[in-house]
């Protein structure tokens, strides 16, 4: 057969079945995640660029693929859960990329945190070759993740969203379609909005307390159960007290999230002093050396601008 006909043999007759199921990016959030799918019964093809990474998921049952070209033959719906715009790119549209292996009716759905132009402009991409792009961001991080309980926004044409329904059942518990084509990506902008002005006040008042000889530890407690209660208090202002600040979620990747935030809002003309700040908070915290520690680190940054050693080095009795 010659090279034609191989590629049209293969387009043609090895279509996956409609329940196939793929998989390309297994960090801190998409490694659960395609773990939950696999438990759920949904067979499952992954990839990850460094392969090792893709182990647990092999041990498990899934099967493993040499690129994301290779995911999209062997699946009709692939989710892609990597770091930023350019990661999504390469996976979609590089050399080795979905593009090249998705059949016409293919999903992809795109659960990292991308910006809306972007995603828009992706999702007219694939439309050329007959697939369609869902963007469904999340919120809830690594525990959601874990759990299958994570917030799910999603963008794009309705009808896909429905049939995609079921499996998003197997990773979040609340899933909202917010609109079209980059709308689940506007969603997650707000949401980075709302949990970077939290996370620089959690960071403050706990530093407030400390200066004031008050345990900070006591004062997360009494604010737990009143008007200042949040996840952001609860998750991340415990972390902040034990310094424990293994990724969850990457400072560099808040650093992108706030870039994205930052970008929309001047190219609309908005002003999100809150969002600005915190993006150039987040700034100094990357370039202190923390890049991949978990966000939460952002404590260090306002630790040291009150010209106080950083709490942990200092434990509460
Ligand atoms: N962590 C959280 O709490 C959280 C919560 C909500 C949303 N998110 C979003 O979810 C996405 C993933 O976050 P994460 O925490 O899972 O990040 P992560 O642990 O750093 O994993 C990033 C993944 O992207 C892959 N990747 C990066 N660049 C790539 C490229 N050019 N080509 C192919 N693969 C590439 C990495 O592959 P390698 O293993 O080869 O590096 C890895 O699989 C991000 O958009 C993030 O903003 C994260």
């Amino acid at each position: 057969m010659d090279n034609l006909g191989l590629i049209l043999s293969f387009k043609f007759t090895e279509v996956p079945p409609m329940d196939a199921v793929g998989y390309v990016g297994l960090g801190v959030m998409g490694a659960p995640m395609a773990l939950n799918l696999l438990r759920a019964g949904h067979p499952l093809t992954v990839y990850n660029r460094t392969a090792d990474r893709a182990a647990p998921l092999a041990e498990a049952g899934a099967s493993v693929a040499v690129s994301p070209q290779a995911v999209a033959v062997a699946s009709r719906i692939v989710f892609v859960n990597v770091s930023d715009d350019a990661a999504v790119e390469e996976v979609l549209f590089g050399p080795s990329g979905l593009v090249h292996g998705l059949a016409a009716g293919s999903m992809v759905v795109d659960m990292g945190t991308t910006s809306p132009a972007a995603t828009r402009r992706f999702a007219e991409r694939l439309a050329v070759q007959g697939a369609t792009l869902l963007d469904a961001p999340v919120s809830g991080g690594e525990a959601g993740a874990r759990a299958g309980t994570l917030s799910i926004m999603v963008g794009g044409p309705a009808d896909a969203y429905r049939h995609l329904l079921p499996l998003l059942r197997v990773l979040g518990s609340n899933i909202v379609h917010v609109g079209d084509s980059g709308a689940g990506q506007v969603a997650k902008a707000c949401n980075q909005i709302v949990v970077s002005a939290t996370l620089m006040g959690v960071a403050e008042a706990l530093t407030f307390a400390r200066r004031q000889g008050v345990p900070p530890q006591h004062v997360r407690a009494a604010l737990l159960g009143g008007f200042a209660y949040s996840r952001i208090l609860e998750v991340h202002g415990e972390r902040m007290l034990k310094g424990d600040f293994d990724p969850g979620f990457r400072a560099r990747l808040h650093q992108k999230d706030l870039g994205i935030v930052g970008r929309e809002a001047q190219a609309l003309d908005l002003a999100l002093p809150a969002s600005a700040l915190a993006a150039q908070l987040m700034n100094a915290l990357v370039a202190a050396g923390h890049a991949e520690a978990d966000s939460s680190a952002l404590v260090k940054v306002i630790e040291a601008l009150c010209g106080m050693p950083a709490a942990t080095d200092t434990p509460p009795p």
